[in-house]
């Protein structure tokens, strides 16, 4: 890949702090991280290889947000920050503690940005949650599951409002997002009034209360990613997943860089992609902020399902020489 990619900027605090600043925004321990951290542990706190390798050390031991690590107590880690260890040099005196507490609870936010934590804050109140009670719940039930007095005054049967039970669940996104949008019966059309993300958000939430996996919406859970990658995705790798040559030009890369179904991207385990969606990399913007992780799910389906052979049947041939896959963990890129 472009020589962007091999040149790992050390240092360059400039460089850093504005990838730490594109990944979240609240609370200054984005950008402390930044500038103190990402050097050595990456700006996705998975450890910087380049770093490892100078150290001698396993890249896992510059990894931040894996299990070893976040199995620890705050205290444990607080500890490791402000006193050192081996070569992770002394903070204390450097960083307030509330500095370094803020840290951790920065790290734990970036370890825990997997579909777990996800999930947990979705049913919290994510923007599935928000958008079904001030839209749908009046009529649908907070649990979905229908109200009885407006079942009484639509004369309607409750299971008519109950939108988790077999009958609705067993449909597609498509056919789901249909009536909400053409509207049914007493059922008011929200065509308009939501935008076809929303809508997508609040199928896969109602697929969420209905206690059903995402996966189990098979043919559905693709339409969604099917638009959630024309949405988001298309605009940079194309809408057929082979990137766009303009923005390749625009990036200076090569446009295999943008490639989103070749082999070299397509070999790569559901989790990397995720991570790589969720994390972005380089100039790729990561998405943990603005897709639920079931979402990034069914982007990466369906980036899957463009690839002209499933990728895991592929041949044992070399991927393409093409360097991204060795690229160290660059912290940003040069101004
Ligand atoms: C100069 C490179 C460098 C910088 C900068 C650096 N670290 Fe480290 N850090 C290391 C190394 C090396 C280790 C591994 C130590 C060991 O296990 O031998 C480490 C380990 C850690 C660990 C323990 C991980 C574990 O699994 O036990 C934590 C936590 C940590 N660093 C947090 C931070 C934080 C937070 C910052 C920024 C304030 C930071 N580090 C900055 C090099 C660095
Ligand atoms: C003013 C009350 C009201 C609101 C608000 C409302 N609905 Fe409905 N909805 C109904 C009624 C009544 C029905 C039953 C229509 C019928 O079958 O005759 C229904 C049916 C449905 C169905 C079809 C269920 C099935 O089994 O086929 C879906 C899907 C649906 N609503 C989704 C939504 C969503 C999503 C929202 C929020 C964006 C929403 N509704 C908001 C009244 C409402
Ligand atoms: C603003 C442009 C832009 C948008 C929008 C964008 N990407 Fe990217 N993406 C990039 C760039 C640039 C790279 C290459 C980064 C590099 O290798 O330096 C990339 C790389 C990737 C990779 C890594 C490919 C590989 O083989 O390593 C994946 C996976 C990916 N993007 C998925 C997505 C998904 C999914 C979306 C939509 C949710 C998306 N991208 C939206 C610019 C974008």
């Amino acid at each position: 890949m472009s020589a962007i990619r091999n040149v790992v900027v050390l240092g360059v605090s400039s460089g850093v702090m504005l990838a730490g600043a594109l990944w979240a925004d609240s609370g200054k321990a984005p950008s402390v991280y930044g500038s103190k951290c990402a050097s050595c542990h990456g700006k996705d706190a998975k450890g910087n290889l380049s770093m490892a390798k100078m150290f001698k050390l396993e890249p896992a031991a510059l990894n931040l947000v894996d299990e070893a690590t976040m199995a620890q107590t705050d205290k444990e880690l607080i500890a490791t920050v402000t006193k050192g260890k081996n070569k992770m040099p002394v903070f204390e005196g450097k960083l307030s503690e509330k500095e370094i507490a803020d840290l951790i609870a920065y790290l734990r936010g970036l370890g825990g940005a997997k579909p777990k934590a996800k999930a947990v804050e979705k049913a919290d109140g994510g923007p599935g949650a928000k958008l079904f009670e001030s839209k749908c719940a009046s009529c649908h039930g907070k649990d979905g599951k229908g109200k009885e007095a407006m079942a009484k005054m639509f004369k309607v049967e409750p299971a008519a409002l109950n939108l988790i039970d077999e009958p609705t669940l067993a449909q597609t996104d498509e056919e789901l997002i249909a009536t909400t949008t053409k509207g049914k019966n007493k059922m008011p059309a929200f065509e308009g009034k939501l935008s076809s993300e929303d809508l997508a958000v609040l199928v896969s939430y109602l697929r969420e209360l209905g206690g059903g996996k995402p996966k189990a919406a098979g043919a559905g859970d693709m339409e969604a990613g099917a638009k959630l990658y024309d949405a988001k995705c298309a605009s940079c790798h194309g809408k057929d997943g082979k990137g766009k040559e303009a923005m390749a030009k625009m990036f200076k890369l090569e446009l295999a860089a943008l490639d989103v179904v070749d082999e070299a991207s397509l070999s790569k385990s559901d989790k990397e992609l995720f991570d790589l969606t969720a994390d972005g990399i380089n100039k790729m913007p990561g998405y943990k902020e603005k897709l639920q992780a079931e979402e990034i799910d069914a982007v990466i389906a369906y980036i899957r399902s463009l690839a002209p052979v499933p990728a895991k049947a592929a041949p044992e041939e070399e991927a393409k020489p093409e360097g991204g896959e060795q690229a160290p963990e660059g912290e940003g890129t040069a101004p």
